[in-house]
């Protein structure tokens, strides 16, 4: 661990969705910068318990905490054992989202009400329960961070419903800074086109014309979204709320 300023030391923060991807990633920028971090999961528990091996083993700070963010249930028993061992939360970061080719490929004729149910349950109603709990346990100068994505600023061909779910996530954004101002803030990062499972559902050409539409000529890795999450979540963006940043490579240049 860097013996250089820790942005983050001294703070609790909880991770949804972090077994795997940008999500693990955040968790483990989070906690080479101090914090304590929650790595919450669904299923993929062995994912999870290696992101916390490889924080733990580096002198950080982590525990794994399985709970489906669509489920209330879940939501409550997380939070109920964040409040019994640390007893504050400082910073939420709303991972969890659904990753599914089937649902992202599907022409129009063939999106059904079953898949906005899968997609809307857990990255705009997951996130919310996951706000609403947060907000009770966030003392002053709490900071929760959301996730959307590049197609609700500029439209994409496909991805329908999942572009809808990230645009509730940014309205979402916006009406929870205001509600929890001025204790604690609320930010968004709007994310091109980052390097993670999804990318295997790709074809080499796909691929290709995804690069090569992209200002940097690359894919985005999770670590330079976790550079962002670490500045919404420390008090270097501490004037900052109910605002995002398009992590994107320059690819809508909006
Ligand atoms: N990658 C991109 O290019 C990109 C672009 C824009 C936005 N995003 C957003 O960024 C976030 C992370 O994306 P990613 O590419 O890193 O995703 P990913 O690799 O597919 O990882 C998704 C994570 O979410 C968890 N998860 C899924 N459903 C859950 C639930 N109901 N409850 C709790 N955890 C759940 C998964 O855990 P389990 O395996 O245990 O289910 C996994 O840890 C998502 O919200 C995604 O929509 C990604």
């Amino acid at each position: 661990m860097s013996a250089l300023k820790l942005r983050l030391k001294g703070k609790v923060a909880l991770v949804t969705g972090a077994s795997r991807g940008i999500g693990a990633a955040i968790a483990r920028a989070f906690a080479r910068e101090g914090a304590r971090v929650v790595v919450n999961y669904r299923s993929s528990e062995a994912e999870a318990k290696d992101v916390v091996r490889s924080i733990t083993s580096s002198g950080g700070s982590a525990i794994s905490i399985q709970a489906d963010v669509a489920q209330p249930a879940q939501v409550a028993r997380m939070f109920d054992a964040i409040s019994k061992r640390f007893h504050r939360l400082d910073v939420l970061v709303n991972c969890a989202g659904v990753a599914d080719g089937s649902i992202w490929n599907a022409e129009l004729s063939e999106i059904t009400p079953d898949m906005w149910q899968r997609v809307l349950s857990v990255d705009v109603v997951g996130g919310f329960l996951c706000d609403q709990r947060a907000a009770t346990l966030m003392k002053k100068g709490g900071s929760m961070i959301n996730i959307s994505s590049t197609p609700v600023l500029v439209g994409d061909e496909q991805g329908l419903v999942y572009a809808c779910a990230k645009a509730a996530v940014l309205t979402k954004t916006k009406m929870l800074a205001r509600i929890l101002a001025p204790s604690i803030r609320v930010n968004c990062m709007i994310l091109g086109s980052i390097e993670t499972g999804w990318v295997d559902w790709l074809t080499p050409e796909t691929l290709r014309s995804y690069t090569s539409s992209i200002s940097l000529k690359r894919l985005g890795k999770p670590e330079e979204v976790a550079s962002v999450a670490v500045f919404f979540a420390s008090d270097e963006s501490s004037y900052i709320t109910g605002e995002s940043i398009v992590v994107d490579g320059g690819d809508v240049l909006d």
